[in-house]
């Protein structure tokens, strides 16, 4: 009984780290560094301004994050822009507003209470989830041993994905496919969007492919987890104040408990 459960036990792991990347080449994924990584990691509020300028002027064209107000832009623990910035960002963007012109609707000029637009016209999907909808590392045998070390690595699957082009291309039903080493199954239909050098850096930051991947994957992670700079602090205060409870609780019973080992112990004399 027991062999039989652990051989379906073994088999089930093995069906669910091979089954997923069985059917293509082998799936790289880089361990990029980011700073928020870690009990202590932290957003880079530059590296998330660099990423919002590469997501507004080239993601952007095709993909939507309709799930992102132009107001979390100010919010705390994230790009570090003032109110008046937010706004400043919003007001490049026209809306659909179905209340105006006595409720035929019309277009007026965003706020800070406006989402980003939602971009469908390409096939694209919404990028306002993808690094918490993707997971960059997997096992070993399903264990999730790699993801307890690494992290989930949704950022690294973006920024993998953004430089694993490698340049061979075929095309199938009309629709054209690039060889990609992070994309499972290996062959995306998203052309290269980076190849270098496609923003111009206020800062004069390196915009090499490798940087501009890495900053727009952090903007990206940020996008879909603004909060995590609060929930980590949480977390770290929580697991401290259960530490000196412990180390309370431990001197406690010690101090209860000192009497009657010491009756104890004069008895045996
Ligand atoms: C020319 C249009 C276009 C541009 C520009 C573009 N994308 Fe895409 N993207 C797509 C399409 C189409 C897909 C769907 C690809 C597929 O599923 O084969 C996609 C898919 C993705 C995916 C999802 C991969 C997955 O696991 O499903 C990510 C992540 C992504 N894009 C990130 C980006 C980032 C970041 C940028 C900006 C640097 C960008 N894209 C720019 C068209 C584009």
């Amino acid at each position: 009984m027991i062999k039989k459960l652990a051989i379906t036990a073994v088999t089930a792991l093995g069906l669910s780290t091979g089954g997923v990347f069985a059917a293509g080449g082998e799936q790289h994924i880089e361990d990029f560094a980011f700073s928020f990584e870690g009990p202590f990691g932290k957003f880079d509020q530059n590296q998330l301004q660099r990423g919002l300028q590469i997501y507004t002027e080239v993601c952007s064209a095709c993909h939507g994050m309709q799930y992102v107000y132009f107001r979390n832009l100010a919010d705390e623990g994230g790009l570090g822009y003032s109110e008046d910035q937010a706004r400043a960002y919003a007001e490049n963007f026209e809306v659909w507003d179905p209340e105006l012109s006595d409720g035929d609707g019309d277009f007026r000029t965003a706020t800070p209470a406006d989402h980003f637009p939602a971009n469908t016209a390409a096939g694209a999907p919404d990028l306002s989830l993808m690094a918490k909808a993707r997971a960059g590392f997997h096992g070993p045998y399903g264990l999730g041993i790699n993801q307890a070390v690494r992290g989930m690595g949704g950022a690294e699957y973006i920024a993998s994905i953004l430089t694993g082009y490698t340049g061979h291309e075929k095309e199938e039903n009309n629709v054209t496919f690039y060889e990609n080493t992070a994309f499972p199954g290996g062959w995306i239909s998203m052309a290269p969007p980076l190849v270098g050098e496609d923003v111009e850096y206020a800062d004069g930051h390196s915009n090499d492919l490798h940087h501009e991947a890495m900053d727009v994957s952090a903007f990206l992670m940020w996008a879909a987890e603004p909060k995590m700079m609060a929930r980590q602090q949480a977390g770290f205060i929580g697991v401290f104040s259960l530490l000196i409870l412990s180390v309370l609780l431990y001197l406690t019973n010690k101090r209860i408990w000192a009497p009657i080992k010491k009756r104890a112990k004069s008895g045996e004399a």
